[in-house]
């Protein structure tokens, strides 16, 4: 059966519906202050396999479950003192913490791949709040877009992908963050990042010493359609380009070079310039510091190809 997608405006209306279909089994989209997530109850199989069958994501690659609180999160997974001050330090916000499972969670096999780590966020955006409050489940949320297309960071941009795949998409503009959460794991007593983020690692205070280990970090991802030459001084002809500070100003990721600003912009450049006429998408270089860690991370896997993953 194909859904007629439905796009709501945020609103009390929009979020009762939403958690209607939620509790009913079926995914919702829905901003979060990073990407658009597509939501479904963890704690129904179900509702959670039409997660992956939507995306056409494969099923060894786990989903982060988003919950209100950190008091809501120790529910599902066994905190360490390092792992609390984490959380207690950047939540609500883009950061996810892979940890231990806590025995009897109730959390789907499906949502950790059978793992026994889950990875947890608390986000700060008022839909995904509101929509975590009325329909009172924990939700288990990838990017709302295909599997190995760039993330969404506004309403149509889930439509790109998800049309016809999803049965509602609440609208509440765009993104402000623009790049998906810090991921950190523990292991071996101490804290490693996974994913590169909008929480540095120097805010975090984690090591970087290990090959990345989260499963969903296939070589390609977030990845447009069309070829993407990084690091460009100018486009070709037959090129959509992308500037940052100086470089290519006329459509910029931010012409003053803030790397914030290109972040919330990234996607949303990258979805334009996929859409376009042109052949082929040069990107401007940008600083390996900060925010620009996360960006070149996201860059560099939409150059690879599909036999690379
Ligand atoms: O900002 C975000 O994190 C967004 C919003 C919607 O919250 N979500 C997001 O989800 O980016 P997704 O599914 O695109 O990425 C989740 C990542 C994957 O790389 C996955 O492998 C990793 O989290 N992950 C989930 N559970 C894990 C676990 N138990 N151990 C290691 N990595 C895990
Ligand atoms: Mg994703």
């Amino acid at each position: 059966m194909t859904p007629n997608t439905i796009l709501r405006p945020y609103g009390t209306a929009a979020i009762a519906a939403a958690a209607d279909l939620i509790r009913s089994g079926h995914p919702v989209a829905i901003p979060t202050e990073t990407v658009y997530g597509l939501a479904a109850d963890a704690t129904n199989g179900e509702a959670v396999a039409r997660v992956y069958e939507a995306k056409g994501r494969p099923a060894f690659n786990p989903l982060i479950v988003h919950v209100l609180d950190l008091a809501a999160a120790e529910r599902l997974a066994v905190f360490d003192d390092t792992a609390r001050a984490l959380a207690v330090a950047h939540w609500p916000g883009p950061l996810t913490l892979v940890l231990p499972q806590r025995a009897g969670n109730g959390i789907a096999s499906l949502v950790t791949a059978g793992l026994d780590t889950i990875a947890i966020r608390v986000p700060a955006h008022r839909a995904m709040r509101a929509l975590l409050i009325t329909s009172a489940k924990p939700l288990a949320a990838p990017s709302a877009n295909a599997s190995g297309t760039i993330s969404p960071t506004r309403a149509e941009h889930v439509l790109r992908t998800l049309s016809g795949r999803i049965a509602m998409v609440v609208d509440d503009g765009s993104c402000a963050v623009g790049i998906e959460s810090t991921i950190v794991g523990s292991s071996a007593g101490h804290m490693q990042l996974l994913r590169a983020g909008p929480i540095s690692m120097g805010a975090l205070k984690v090591t970087n010493n290990t090959p990345i280990t989260s499963p969903g970090q296939l070589a390609r991802h977030y990845a447009p359609s069309k070829p993407l030459r990084l690091n460009a001084m100018s486009a070709n002809i037959d090129e959509w380009g992308i500037g940052f500070g100086p470089i290519m100003p006329l459509r910029s990721l931010s012409t003053v070079g803030d790397l914030m600003t290109a972040a919330a912009n990234l996607f949303d450049m990258l979805h334009t310039g996929d859409m376009s006429d042109m052949i082929g998408i040069a990107v401007a270089p940008i600083p390996f510091i900060g925010m620009g860690l996360a960006i070149n991370d996201r860059l560099i896997r939409a150059t690879k190809g599909p036999e690379e993953i």
